[in-house]
């Protein structure tokens, strides 16, 4: 287990409540997701600054296919408005981007502008954002076991030499290793559910929900939560 207890290397986030924080205000829902844009700045410097390596944020689940075309339209140009508008400031704290998910449906601008900021940030050393976008938990398990059994098929492993270590250097989150399993999950807005978040990745981490909507978040929200984070004792299921 690479997790020691009381280290806070990789944080995940369901940012959850954009569509809420507009009906508040009586505005479109997209104006939710534009400001929930700002606060992903906003976590991002701050947990880069706390020293964290890796934060993961859920952008766009496989089942967000499923919302108003509109809506799924306008959440396709969110990363390309992003990177356009916080691109120099990621550079400037050597953040490195990296986009975790499925590509299938997305359009191609979208993907081409995050294929983009991954490989202008690839040589910083600071801390790894990681947008899961059109990602699914399910899908990526599915997934896994399907490259497994290509491999066992066609004679290149055996199937008692499967284990939870080869599985996992078959999930989307290997590159992240050691730091792949979170240690903590944040999800806003008051909901408490994993929404096929990374179910096999989140075993063994500690949770913290929130009650304020994704928009309102700050960087003291955050310390908060890490604080609590920071004051629990991770056993791991041992004693
Ligand atoms: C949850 O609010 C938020 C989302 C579904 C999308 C959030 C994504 C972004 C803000 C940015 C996207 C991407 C990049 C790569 C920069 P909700 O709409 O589910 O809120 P509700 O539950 O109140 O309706």
């Amino acid at each position: 287990m690479n997790n020691k207890s009381h280290s806070l290397n990789h944080l995940a986030i369901i940012m959850d409540g954009n569509g809420r924080w507009a009906k508040k205000r009586h505005l479109p829902r997209f104006v939710g997701h534009k400001h929930g844009m700002e606060t992903i700045r906003t976590i991002a410097l701050a947990a880069n600054e706390l020293g964290i390596k890796v934060l993961t944020l859920y952008a766009f689940s496989t089942e967000n296919w499923g919302r108003p075309v509109d809506e799924v339209k306008y959440l396709m140009r969110l990363p390309i408005d992003f990177f356009d508008k916080f691109m120099p400031e990621l550079m400037e704290n050597n953040v490195k981007v990296n986009i975790m998910g499925f590509r299938d449906e997305i359009p191609d601008k979208t993907y081409q502008i995050m294929e983009k900021a991954m490989a202008e940030t690839k040589d910083n050393t600071g801390m790894v954002l990681n947008f899961a976008f059109n990602y699914g938990a399910r899908k990526e398990i599915v997934s896994a076991s399907q490259k497994l059994a290509k491999k066992v098929k066609d004679g290149s492993l055996m199937p008692e030499d499967i284990n939870e270590k080869v599985f996992a250097e078959e999930l989307l989150t290997a590159s992240l290793a050691p730091y792949d399993n979170p240690d903590l999950l944040i999800r806003t807005s008051g909901e408490e559910r994993l929404s096929n978040f990374l179910l096999w990745q989140l075993a063994y981490s500690e949770f913290e929900f929130t009650e304020k909507l994704w928009p309102d978040f700050n960087a003291e929200d955050l310390k908060e939560l890490v604080a609590d984070f920071n004051n629990r004792d991770r056993r791991f299921g041992k004693i």
